[in-house]
């Protein structure tokens, strides 16, 4: 059996120069959980240029979404950033990764704290009825550099509030706090430096962070794992030392040497 899937390209989105998510069909066996990731590519020379890449989109949903950064010379999304409405993509077939609620202990509040494209993962995290099923509230905190790259953010704002099955859980439970640090925005500042100043706490009304009671997921760059990582462990959080065993917080790295 071949280890990759080939999908067609639905949809394409381009949020601004640097920054573009696009749809596919999904295999009817590939099954996965919300926050994993699969290898998706292209063929190129005859042969698989396959790069790591989060689910967007949520386990129960018909198709399969992707966000991407373009990269001038980058070997993969120089080329996936000219994808066009009925191209052919490659999919691994099993989807793995450690960002899962499933590895997390029951909590109160869960923190999903993205930066860039690490985004992506939360996309589908936000859109699982279970996990406001799990939590008291879900707060999803985005970091970026330019108001552009906030991608979804009307979608996460407008659309999911409204989702007929479960839009009143995520009405009631839905903390959604973008910041950007080289331009104007309502709010502004790393998510290290908003939370280490309090200004998080003082705009939302959440409590300080609390290993009793909080959980952590978070998707970003080494430099912002290692200085998340180091806040909470300075909290008193314990990290799930791997897949299948719960902890306070579990972390993944946004893969973005495209
Ligand atoms: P900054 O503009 O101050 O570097 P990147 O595109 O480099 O991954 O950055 C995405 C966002 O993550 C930017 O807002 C960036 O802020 C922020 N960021 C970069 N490094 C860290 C870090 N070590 N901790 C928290 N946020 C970070």
């Amino acid at each position: 059996m071949a280890a990759f899937n080939t999908e067609k390209v639905l949809s394409v989105h381009h949020w601004n120069d640097t920054l573009f998510s696009f749809t596919t069909t999904r295999d009817a066996g590939l099954r996965f959980h919300n926050g994993h990731f699969v290898m998706l590519g292209l063929e190129v020379e005859g042969k698989p240029l396959m790069r790591a890449y989060s689910i967007a989109s949520a386990n129960y949903e018909e198709n399969l979404e992707f966000l991407s950064i373009k990269v001038p010379n980058g070997p993969l999304t120089s080329r996936l950033q000219h994808l066009q409405v009925g191209d052919e993509v490659l999919v691994s077939r099993k989807p793995v990764g450690t960002l899962v609620v499933d590895d997390l202990k029951p909590g109160k509040h869960l923190y999903l704290f993205g930066t860039g494209t690490g985004l992506a993962p939360f996309m589908s995290i936000i859109k699982d009825p279970e996990v406001y099923e799990r939590f008291e509230k879900v707060i999803l905190m985005h970091g970026v550099r330019q108001v552009s790259e906030l991608a979804y953010s009307d979608y996460i704002q407008n659309e999911l509030p409204n989702n007929e099955f479960f839009g009143e859980m995520v009405r009631e439970k839905l903390v959604y706090y973008p910041t950007v640090t080289r331009e104007e925005f309502r709010n502004t500042g790393r998510i290290t430096t908003v939370i280490e100043s309090g200004k998080f706490f003082e705009d939302t009304g959440l409590p300080p962070l609390n290993p009793e009671t909080d959980r952590a997921m978070m998707c970003g760059s080494p430099a912002m794992l290692e200085d998340l990582c180091k806040m909470l462990d300075s909290r008193g959080f314990v990290v799930s030392p791997g897949v299948g065993e719960p902890g306070d917080y579990v972390i993944e790295r946004a893969f973005v040497e495209k």
